[in-house]
């Protein structure tokens, strides 16, 4: 019997970030030394304020950042307290999309059409008010220019912090569609929506309403070993890792942009191929070993009971 459910959404995926900071021309001074995130003319923005890429303009502009000059953005930096101001996710079959809002408004979910010429969709606010941008299909071409020791292939996860896993986990599953793959304990949940093994996960810090913290892919395990020269070539500490996950099985490491956010760079994650095969969620002990294979260190800014 097929476990296949008309509300999955089978090929989402996450496309940008909306981040607030106290100075967006600095964060993206650091993404573009860090990562080799490009300052892109911007076709358009759902936000409010008006986009800007002028970097002789002042704090007060926001700023998008992409791979190579075209293809749609990764990052949109908008000026005020550092934090999340909203997070995209593509969803290319417009019939999803349609249906995904109905399913919404169904549920009694407020949605608001987004007004930009770049992002066809409309916004949502989750159980703890963080800001969806749902939206059809993207130029993605910029990802295929990828130079594997100084610019990763793509924004892959973000892990949302809450202190309500439950309520999020089911906002996420039975209204918008995501698949629970792993869970670890009442603590952290991995959701995917699509072959890879997770683009969202929430994590129970105690507070909801901002990114734990999120993530780019970079090609293979030999890629780290340039990325961790890199970084101590550009003074940036890592603050996790080398490591491998135990749920997703993806390799890792992670540092810090100048507002504290927590950025991770990852390979090798675990793939689904067969929707129609049965798949029980695993459940993983909540333990230091479980979020690093390779000698259960947790990271600095994790209590120890909450790996
Ligand atoms: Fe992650």
């Amino acid at each position: 019997m097929s476990i296949v459910q008309d509300h999955w959404l089978q090929t989402a995926a996450v496309s940008h970030l909306g981040l607030g900071t106290p100075n967006p021309r600095a964060l993206a001074a650091f993404y573009e030394r860090t990562v080799g995130l490009q300052l892109r003319e911007a076709v358009g923005t759902p936000s409010t304020v008006a986009s800007g890429v002028d970097h002789e303009a002042g704090d007060s502009a926001p700023i998008q950042l992409g791979w190579g000059a075209t293809g749609h953005h990764v990052l949109e930096l908008l000026p005020g307290e550092a934090g999340l101001d909203h997070f995209g996710v593509e969803i290319p079959d417009q019939a999803d999309l349609l249906r995904l809002r109905e399913r919404l408004q169904a549920h009694g979910v407020g949605t608001t059409e987004l007004n930009s010429p770049e992002l066809s969709g409309f916004s949502i606010d989750d159980p703890d008010g963080n800001c969806i941008h749902l939206h059809g299909r993207i130029d993605r071409t910029g990802e295929h220019t990828a130079d594997p020791g100084r610019r990763p292939i793509r924004y892959q996860h973000a892990t949302l912090a809450t202190a309500n896993l439950t309520k999020m986990i089911s906002f996420y599953v039975d209204i918008l569609g995501f698949r629970l793959t792993d869970r670890m304990g009442d603590v952290f949940a991995w959701l995917r929506a699509g072959r890879d093994h997770h683009i969202i996960a929430i994590v129970d810090t105690g507070a909801g309403g901002d990114i734990d913290h999120y993530s780019y892919d970079v090609s293979c395990w030999e890629d780290f070993k340039t990325w961790c020269d890199r970084l101590a070539e550009l003074k940036v500490p890592i603050s996790w890792g080398p490591g491998r996950h135990g749920p997703g099985n993806n390799l890792f490491i992670m540092f810090d942009d100048p507002d504290g956010r927590h950025v991770e760079l990852s390979a090798e994650m675990e793939r689904f191929w067969d929707d129609l095969s049965a798949y029980e969620p695993r459940v993983w002990t909540p333990d230091a070993v479980t979020v690093n294979l390779w000698g259960g260190q947790i990271p600095s800014w994790r209590k120890p009971t909450r790996a």
